[in-house]
């Protein structure tokens, strides 16, 4: 099937679709990103992943490059033309092309906008969160602003390789503290040994992760006891459970943190219920 890409202004072929060499993105990592999940062909999540949108541009004195309402016409459409029931939209925000210079360009260049949107199969992915997964830890390597959703994304993506070739779907970053930070494209999770939820908070210098922000809600309305306080990796390895939140992970089950057995080694009932009831949520508030 063709797929199509959104790149500034126009829909393309996905095989054809280009940005200029000079894209400050490209030779900067100067720009954001935004991944939504899509539910039955809609927005999982959009009111919370615009406003971080929102959030980072302004942190980067990047222009909006167009206005929530237009954004959410093309990010359809994105959809639509991808034939997209279950799946992602990816959504790039750049400052825009200009002679290669550290500063910004003088006088501001249009920001540039790339979407591109692709189905995942949900039957195949439920069978494998069932299963659970592994993660390893790495040193935090990264700068100081992970509030801000860069596309400066050089730490994770070697310590996910790292992940990979250890047999692992996530890593998680490490502070000097022996504090887990958050993954390398998740938030972390455990259920520790006295049963409360944990997740560190968001002063800390972490991705503020719109999915984890719903799944907030979610326990509280089912009355689990939970804590925004971060963990290190000797309770991680000593919690009764532990899982992972992010766009693309929703709620994953993790069983072993490098290598160790996490509780029995399998999927816990809290990580299975949260999932579950994450992904009733976000079908049931997709836009
Ligand atoms: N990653 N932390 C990091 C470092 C992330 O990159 C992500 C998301 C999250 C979870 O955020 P959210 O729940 O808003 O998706 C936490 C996306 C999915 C990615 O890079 O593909």
């Amino acid at each position: 099937m063709s797929r199509f890409a959104y790149v500034n202004g126009r829909f393309v072929r996905h095989g054809q679709a280009a940005v200029h060499i000079e894209d400050r993105g490209y030779q900067l990592a100067d720009g954001v990103y935004e991944v939504w999940a899509v539910f039955d062909g809609k927005l999982a999540d959009a009111e919370g992943h615009f406003a971080r949108l929102w959030r980072s541009l302004d942190e980067l004195r990047i222009d909006h490059p167009m206005s929530e309402a237009a954004l959410t016409i093309v990010l359809r459409e994105a959809i639509r033309r991808n034939h997209v029931r279950e799946g992602l939209v990816y959504l790039q925000v750049t400052r825009g092309v200009a002679r290669r210079d550290h500063a910004f360009p003088n006088p501001a260049v249009p920001p540039a906008v790339v979407i591109t949107a692709r189905s995942v199969d949900r039957v195949a992915i439920e069978a494998k969160a069932a299963k659970g997964a592994a993660v390893i830890t790495v040193p935090e390597n990264r700068w100081g602003r992970c509030d801000i959703k860069t596309i400066g994304l050089l730490p994770n993506a070697l310590a996910k390789q790292a992940a990979r070739e250890r047999g692992a779907i996530e890593a998680w970053f490490v502070d000097d503290l022996g504090l887990v930070t958050e993954g390398a494209s998740s938030n972390a999770w455990i259920v520790d040994a006295d049963g409360r939820l944990r997740t560190r908070d968001t002063q800390a210098n972490i991705l503020r992760g719109v999915t984890r922000l719903t799944l907030l809600d979610v326990i509280a309305q089912a009355g689990l006891p939970v804590a925004e306080q971060p963990f290190t990796v000797e309770e991680a390895r000593n919690a009764r459970e532990a899982f992972i939140t992010g766009a693309g992970s929703l709620v994953t089950p993790i069983t072993s943190v490098d290598g160790v057995k996490i509780g029995d080694g399998t999927v816990g009932p809290v990580a299975s219920r949260l999932r579950a009831l994450y992904i009733e949520r976000a079908r049931a508030g997709a836009i």
